[in-house]
């Protein structure tokens, strides 16, 4: 039954991308900076955001830039009062404005507890975190980065994840958040803060 809605909900997505990229003019990360622009107000120029509630976006992977704003236009994820910000976007703008940010370079690591990452790094090794996300939790794919992202942004989604209120593509992250308890969502988050 699970498995079976994980079907639908990845073919849903997948059907979304294929309606992104078919007949679609190269992503332009020039034409991105110029549509980015009511973007810096909140993520900054650079990509690095202006507070800890806002994710960075230097150096995450285009197709997860490109499928998450997908999902806030669609309604799909909700927060930061990104639905309004991404309703005037096209399919074009949203590749060239993801071409734009993943071309800059990535966040610095951040310092933090030291036990809290090594006990975030165990955790990460022992449920696989970097099988999907890379084995510096740098994404790949549709897969966002997590190396240098804000903690307390961490810990927020990894816990509307959890409760099912931010919803996941494929059902594989919520598989991956439910287990977790809030202990080692902060720890986790302080590890991946600190990789560059
Ligand atoms: C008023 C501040 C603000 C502005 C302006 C803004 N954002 Fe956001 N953005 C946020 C917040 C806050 C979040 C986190 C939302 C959440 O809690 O889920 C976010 C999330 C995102 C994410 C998800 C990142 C991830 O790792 O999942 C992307 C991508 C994004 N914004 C791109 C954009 C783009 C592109 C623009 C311009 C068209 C933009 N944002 C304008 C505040 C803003
Ligand atoms: C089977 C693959 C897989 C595994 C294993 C996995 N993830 Fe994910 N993760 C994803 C996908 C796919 C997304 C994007 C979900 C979406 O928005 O649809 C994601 C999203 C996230 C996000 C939100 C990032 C953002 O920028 O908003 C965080 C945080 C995260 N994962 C942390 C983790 C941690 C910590 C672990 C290990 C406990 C983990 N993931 C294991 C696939 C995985």
């Amino acid at each position: 039954m699970f498995k079976t809605k994980a079907i639908l909900v990845v073919a849903f997505f997948n059907a979304l991308l294929v309606s992104a990229v078919v007949n679609a003019a190269p992503p332009d990360p020039v034409a991105g900076k110029a549509k980015a622009q009511t973007c810096f107000a909140c993520h900054s120029e650079n990509g690095i955001s202006i507070s800890p509630d806002i994710p960075n976006l230097a150096a995450q992977p285009p197709l997860s830039i490109t499928y998450q704003l997908i999902q806030f236009r669609g309604q799909q994820r909700k927060g930061g009062g990104m639905e309004a910000i991404t309703m005037i976007l096209s399919d074009q703008d949203i590749r060239d404005i993801a071409a734009y940010y993943a071309e800059l370079p990535a966040p610095p690591a951040k310092s933090g507890n030291a036990d809290k990452i090594a006990k975030g790094q165990q955790i990460a090794g022992a449920q696989y975190c970097n099988s999907c996300h890379g084995p510096q939790l740098q994404g790949q794919k549709h897969i966002a980065r997590l190396a240098g992202q804000s903690p307390e942004y961490l810990t927020t989604q990894l816990k509307n994840i959890r409760s099912g209120a931010r919803i996941d593509m494929d059902g594989t992250m919520g598989s991956a958040a439910r287990g977790l308890s809030d202990e080692d969502i902060e720890a986790l988050a302080s590890y991946a803060a600190s990789l560059n």
